[in-house]
């Protein structure tokens, strides 16, 4: 009991220099929500994840542009304004991330998503070609292949009254990544290990919420002491045995010197003579060259084994739920492949996936109104003019998605699915629709993903009629990491041709 006692004199004194020493006469201005004493407001967040999501939601609507939090010494900005938006995302220069992604650093360590300065932009050289055009083809096949799958066993709920869409979902977005990104197939006996390795996501996720919700864990040593830390280590050990696991077979693989998984690329107009190479096998020969260590290659494979599975598999959720609830929209998708493919069961290829306009109008809307990464941060590294507010650097600055997307002075008819709105020149910002975030930290995966989200989608609106069982207005948010529905979001398959 003795370090709770210390510990707790330890916050009192903290708390008490940060409201002294800290004082920033621009940042007392932003309006927010009033806290008490001391601890401010770092105790309003305690309540379930449902209620947090909607409490955010509610404050984002009582300010309008931009809110200031305090959580006891730590004071965070939250912004959801376009204009603001684009002064922080391209004004910042070293782009490092907001506080709350040290939570997950344990997990994805100096990973791209999370590292900064030199560390960021070295591994972002070594791994931008893997995701170039020319790469992409080749994982075009693979994602076909892996949507096949994905229709036949559809084929079994044909005829139920509602499906489960996210287990069928996850599986195909999970092989998905495995496949092509680390060119590793999860065979049976991985696959079980898959099904652990998604649990522990989720499990992850619920754990980072917690302790981000409570500010007496924010150090590290008071966190590894709780039953969460505890619990924690446990999920980060059979997520790293999965990594391993992955990382371990291409090994083998590659010293086996059979099936490798090197491009050629006769038209490769960027480095011209170089072989091309899936990500983790150019991960491994930048091992050889001395470029990256193997904790680096680890830290890597976690990255995107993270980014890469749940983020697309989150946004396939929404568009089948929303496709099932707009038969008009579904319609023409279904008249756009046919238009492509006709009776023909044929493979789909790049050229086919550049002429779904309208199914690509549907998926941005989608993660318009659903996107998979509700909030980013970011830590603002000089002072910075927002609305009429001076903001002092070293700021932690939260930008929301979710509600910059959805909103009204922005969008027509924020809250309605209406993929049309694309096709034609956009009415917003250019920073009121982020789903991919934008300047040098922008999502590396993002053609990777609109890639496999049309080939699964078209895939099963060939083949599939999607009827509505959950409704967009029944769907109830938890807060994570990831925009993450409470309950499974339900769509009944029929057969399209009978
Ligand atoms: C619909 C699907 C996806 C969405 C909505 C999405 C969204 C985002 C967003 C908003 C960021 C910025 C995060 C931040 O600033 O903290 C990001 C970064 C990132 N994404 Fe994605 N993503 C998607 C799919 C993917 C895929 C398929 C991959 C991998 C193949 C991927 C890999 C990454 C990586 C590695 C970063 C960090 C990049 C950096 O900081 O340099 N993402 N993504
Ligand atoms: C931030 O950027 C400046 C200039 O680009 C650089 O001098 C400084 O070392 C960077 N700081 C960090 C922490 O990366
Ligand atoms: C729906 O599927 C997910 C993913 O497999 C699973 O975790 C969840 O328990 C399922 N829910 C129900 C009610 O079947
Ligand atoms: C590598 O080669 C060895 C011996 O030829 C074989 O036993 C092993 O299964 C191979 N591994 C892979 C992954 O192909």
């Amino acid at each position: 009991m003795l370090w709770v006692l210390v510990y707790a004199v330890l916050v009192l004194s903290v708390l008490l220099c940060a409201k002294w020493c800290l004082k920033h006469d621009g940042f007392e201005k932003i309006p927010g929500p009033k806290g008490v004493l001391l601890v401010e407001n770092a105790l309003e967040f305690l309540m379930d994840p449902v209620k947090l999501f909607y409490y955010f939601r509610s404050l984002a609507n009582q300010y309008k542009h931009l809110f200031k939090l305090k959580l006891g010494p730590k004071m965070v900005l939250i912004v959801h304004n376009p204009e603001d938006v684009e002064t922080i995302i391209s004004g910042v220069s070293n782009s490092s991330k907001g506080f709350l992604y040290r939570f997950i650093k344990p997990w994805l360590q100096e990973g791209l998503l999370l590292s900064d300065g030199p560390k960021w932009q070295h591994r972002r050289k070594i791994l931008t070609p893997t995701f170039h055009f020319n790469i992409l083809r080749h994982f075009c096949s693979v994602l076909e292949e892996n949507s096949r799958k994905l229709v036949e066993q559809l084929e079994s709920e044909v005829g139920m009254p509602k499906t489960n869409v996210s287990s069928y979902i996850i599986d195909f977005t999970l092989n998905s990544i495995c496949e092509t990104a680390m060119g590793t197939k999860l065979d049976p006996e991985t696959s079980d290990v898959g099904k652990r390795y998604k649990d522990s996501v989720h499990k992850l996720g619920t754990l980072l919420v917690h302790r981000s919700q409570r500010v007496w864990t924010y150090p590290d040593w008071v966190f590894s002491l709780t039953s969460a830390g505890r619990k924690q280590k446990e999920v980060l050990d059979l997520l790293g045995s999965f990594r391993d696991n992955v990382i371990n077979k291409r090994r083998e693989n590659n010293n086996n010197n059979s099936q490798t998984f090197i491009l050629d690329d006769k038209d490769d107009d960027i480095t011209p003579g170089k072989k091309k190479l899936a990500m983790l096998d150019l991960l491994l020969q930048a091992e050889k060259e001395g470029i990256i260590d193997a904790k680096g290659i680890g830290e890597e494979v976690d990255t995107f084994m993270f980014e890469g599975h749940d983020t697309t598999g989150t946004a396939l959720q929404f568009a089948f739920m929303l496709l099932a609830n707009n038969p008009e929209s579904q319609e023409k998708v279904a008249a756009e492949c046919y238009e492509i493919f006709g009776d023909s069961d044929r493979e789909a290829t790049m050229n086919d996936l550049g002429k779904m306009k309208y199914l690509e109008c549907c998926i941005k809307e989608a993660i318009r109104l659903y996107p998979p990464v509700a909030f980013i941060m970011r830590k603002i590294d000089k002072n910075l003019k927002l609305k009429q507010y001076e903001v002092p650097a070293g700021i932690d600055c939260a930008i929301l998605i979710y509600d910059l997307q959805r909103r009204n002075d922005q969008f027509v008819e924020p809250q309605q699915f209406r993929p049309e709105r694309f096709l034609v020149e956009p009415t917003w910002h250019p920073y009121a629709y982020l789903p991919f975030s934008a300047g040098p930290r922008n999502c590396i995966g993002q053609k990777f993903a609109m890639m496999e989200m049309k080939h699964s989608l078209s895939a099963v609106i060939r083949r599939y009629r999607l009827r509505p069982v959950t409704r967009p207005a029944d769907v109830v948010f938890v807060t994570d990491f990831i925009l993450r529905p409470r309950d499974p979001i339900y769509v009944q398959f029929q057969h399209r041709f009978t």
